[in-house]
């Protein structure tokens, strides 16, 4: 993983501290206000965490409670939607899910809301601190508290390790798997928000090592999601794939069991 050039903001003085400890254990560089010579700045406000990339000009956050996310929440596809389709959610099979690259937790969220219980392990340290946050504003507020409390927990870990030291009587039922998309030429056809994460985290390229983990570790199937056209991480064939527009999920049966 390389982390572009980064730095911590404490713009307001009520997250003075917060910011200060980031900074410290993660050896970055800390400034009272925003600065164009830093690349990307994690910028700790009053109201929010926010990472803003000087370049781009924006910044990304986690929102649970305004924005896509609760859109989605309200009017999505259920479980009718590709990604529900991909984990095997069904009448009678409302399974426990592994995400193990969790992002900006988006993938995971609709998850949760469809009712399955879902553990989110992210390594890269911002975007742990970034879903943390995320949650803390959510845990305030009607619409995503209940989902938040009861169907989400958050883990800071490489998930390649994390994977090989869970209990074997826990298997989750399905592990989830949304590596980063290496950048492309032609950065208008991916969202700004994407971007950001790209200038942050550069490509995963241990996306076939949690592949090989992961079919090891879930009870039911193994899920990877991808762009439409985009190759299979390994030379594994997945058993089948469920697509969207821009999205394909191949899928990857499992016959683990959980010993009690
Ligand atoms: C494309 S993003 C996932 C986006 C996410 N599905 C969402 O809906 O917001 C990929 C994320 O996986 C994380 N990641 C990649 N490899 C990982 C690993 N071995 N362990 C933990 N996190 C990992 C990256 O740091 C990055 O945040």
């Amino acid at each position: 993983m390389t982390e572009a050039a980064l730095c911590v903001i404490a713009e307001s003085p009520s997250r003075r501290e917060t910011a200060q400890i980031f900074a410290h254990n993660n050896k970055l560089p800390l400034l009272e206000a925003r600065n164009p010579d830093c690349a990307l700045q994690l910028c700790y406000g009053d109201e929010r965490i926010e990472l803003f990339d000087s370049k781009l000009n924006t910044g990304i956050y986690v929102d649970f409670v305004g924005g896509a996310l609760a859109h989605r929440q309200q009017y999505g596809g259920g479980r009718g939607q590709a990604i529900a389709k991909a984990i095997g959610l069904k009448k009678g099979n409302t399974p426990s899910v592994l995400d193990v690259t969790a992002g900006l937790a988006r993938d995971a969220y609709i998850l949760a809301n469809l009712g399955c219980k879902i553990s989110l392990v992210e390594r890269s340290p911002v975007l742990y601190t970034l879903i943390e946050d995320g949650i803390r504003r959510g845990l305030e507020h009607e619409s995503s508290k209940p989902v938040l409390e009861n169907f989400m927990n958050l883990i800071n870990a490489d998930a390649c390790l994390f994977m090989q030291h869970m209990p074997r009587d826990r298997l989750p039922d399905v592990i989830y798997i949304d590596p980063m998309y290496p950048e492309r030429k032609k950065s208008a056809l991916v969202k700004k928000d994407m971007q950001i994460l790209q200038h942050l985290l550069g490509k995963d390229d241990d996306a076939a090592s949690l592949l090989d983990t992961a079919l090891n570790n879930a009870t039911q199937r193994v899920v990877i999601k991808r762009p439409i056209h985009a190759e299979a991480v390994s030379d594994i064939k997945p058993a089948t794939s469920i697509s969207s527009k821009k999205t394909r999920y191949d899928i990857y049966l499992c016959h683990n069991k959980s010993e009690s």
